[in-house]
């Protein structure tokens, strides 16, 4: 019989539930331990992407039952309907979005952090997780801000770099205009960001009630990074037309090329017109962890605000990401509600809330599982692992230069490459555009791979791999270039 608190034992609501036994639950727990684990095993077997249409998927699914399945039932069906079905992120030919295969202690972990389900929201209902998530902002803002973040430099855990950039700007309109929580932000305000910014700026704008329409969005360099030079052009404009400008956001690793923005020349203009600089760092904030790679993103610790994403390039599970502000005065100025059944003072203790700092009330301690990771790995090796992934992308744009077929579309700053394959025959936009979509398709179907495909400024279609699988290696890039020409032969 289960080694049980003879209270909890008692407690008949709670053994109808089923948690009245240890050891029962305790081999559910290994079994999904077996299940996560056989996943990553398998994960190089067939193909990438489940083959089955949605159509086919939603079949397996049907309303919860009213009364319950036994377990073994219900393990078997996850295997089969779900983990079986699920992309394997892991296979090294999986070259697609910027969502990773996670380093497997911090995944494992998860089941941990859900089992403690500590709170963010206020410190007394996490104290051990409140500290930790605090310790290791600290650590981000030190990170990102060096010796520029005084004392208040900090930030908040959020859901991804689009709640990041979102609450980074929540930040500066707190800066911009004091009573715009009460009053709402004046109207003509403009943000300023690059026409390659992910589209969770625009949106951004759209939430805080600036309008969509407000975004100017300047063009970009030839290495498609925002031209600096037009960021500066349109604060200029912005003060010669007496438009409040709330913010300029610039990307260190744009999301279609992985192009990382001058943000030395983009603070100096932010600086000559007093305005706040938010840095989108979602995909390459991380860069700060590499010797070879840092200098990418110098002048980042000129920002005011930052959001850097650990669930991509320092291959956490989802959701890992931060914001960090470099006076976090302005966070809590973001949030001025207060709510006396929550935030209240510990008898004089100054343990903070993080709940003052963000959108959300309730909120998992996904810090603990960072902890873990950054323990276990250290920042050294999640830096070696930033710099082979860029590594890939190398390999692939020398490979494509000596290639009559195919052409890459830049060089790459991460680990990020659009390429174009560039078939015999008459080459108008339209075909050639057509072309992509084509070949992409069919590699996908035939099982060989997973890469995606994205449509640059200029109106190019063009083919796009983010290489953010550690165990890929360059002879499963090389697999994929050959991999797509048998395809395209079969055209
Ligand atoms: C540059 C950039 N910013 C923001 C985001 C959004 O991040 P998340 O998906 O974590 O919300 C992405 C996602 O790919 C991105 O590439």
């Amino acid at each position: 019989m289960p080694a049980l608190a003879p209270a909890l034992a008692a407690n008949s609501l709670f053994r109808m539930h089923e948690y009245d036994d240890f050891e029962e639950l305790r081999a559910a727990g290994y079994a999904l331990v077996d299940e996560a684990i056989r996943h990553l095993d398998r994960s190089a077997d067939g193909p990438v992407e489940t083959l089955k249409s949605a159509d086919e998927l939603a079949q397996s699914f049907g309303p919860p039952p009213a009364a319950g399945r036994p377990w073994r039932e219900v393990l078997a069906d996850l295997r089969e309907k779900v983990v079986d079905e699920s992309n394997r992120l892991a296979h090294p030919m999986y070259m697609g979005q910027q969502v990773c295969p996670p380093l497997p202690l911090p995944a494992l972990a998860d089941g941990l952090v859900s089992m403690l389900n500590q709170s963010q929201a206020v410190w007394e209902m996490s104290p051990a997780g409140t500290m930790l998530e605090h310790e290791l902002l600290r650590w981000f803002a030190r990170m990102a801000f060096g010796t520029g973040g005084g004392d208040d430099a900090l930030g908040s855990f959020v859901s991804g770099g689009s709640a990041g950039n979102l609450t980074g700007l929540l930040a500066a309109r707190a800066r911009a205009f004091p009573d715009a929580w009460a009053k709402g932000a004046p109207p003509g305000v403009v943000l300023i960001t690059g026409a390659q910014a992910h589209y969770s700026v625009a949106r951004a704008a759209g939430i805080l009630g600036l309008g969509a329409d407000n975004v100017v969005a300047v063009g970009t360099d030839p290495r498609h990074a925002t031209d600096a030079r037009a960021i500066a052009a349109a604060l200029r404009s912005a003060a010669a037309e007496r438009r409040p400008v709330l913010a300029v956001v610039a990307s260190s690793g744009s999301t279609a090329t992985g192009s990382f923005d001058d943000l030395e020349s983009i603070a100096d203009a932010c600086a000559e017109h007093g305005v706040w600089l938010h840095v989108d760092g979602a995909h390459g904030a991380s860069a700060v962890l590499s010797d070879a790679h840092r200098h990418r993103v110098r002048g980042l610790e000129r920002a005011d605000s930052l959001s850097w994403d650990p669930h991509k390039m320092m291959f956490q599970p989802l959701s890992t990401a931060v914001v960090l502000v470099r006076e976090q005065r302005w966070l809590r100025a973001a949030f001025q509600q207060e709510a006396p059944y929550l935030f209240h003072a510990h008898g004089g203790s100054a343990a903070p809330d993080m709940g003052s700092y963000t959108f959300q009330c309730s909120r998992r301690a996904d810090a603990i599982r960072l902890w873990v990771a950054l323990e276990h790995y250290g920042t050294r090796r999640l830096g070696e692992l930033y710099d082979h992934t860029c590594a890939l992308a190398a390999h692939l744009y020398q490979r494509l230069l000596s290639s009559d077929d195919f052409q890459p579309v830049h060089e790459p700053e991460s680990n990020i490459l659009c390429f174009r394959w560039m078939p015999a025959g008459p080459g108008d936009d339209a075909r050639l555009n057509d072309a992509q979509d084509r070949l992409r398709a069919a590699f996908v179907a035939a099982g060989r791979g997973y890469i995606v495909a994205t449509t640059l400024l200029d109106g190019r279609r063009v083919l796009r791999v983010t290489l953010i699988n550690p165990r890929t290696t360059t002879a499963h890039v090389d697999r994929m270039l050959d991999g797509l020409r048998q395809t395209a032969a079969s055209l």
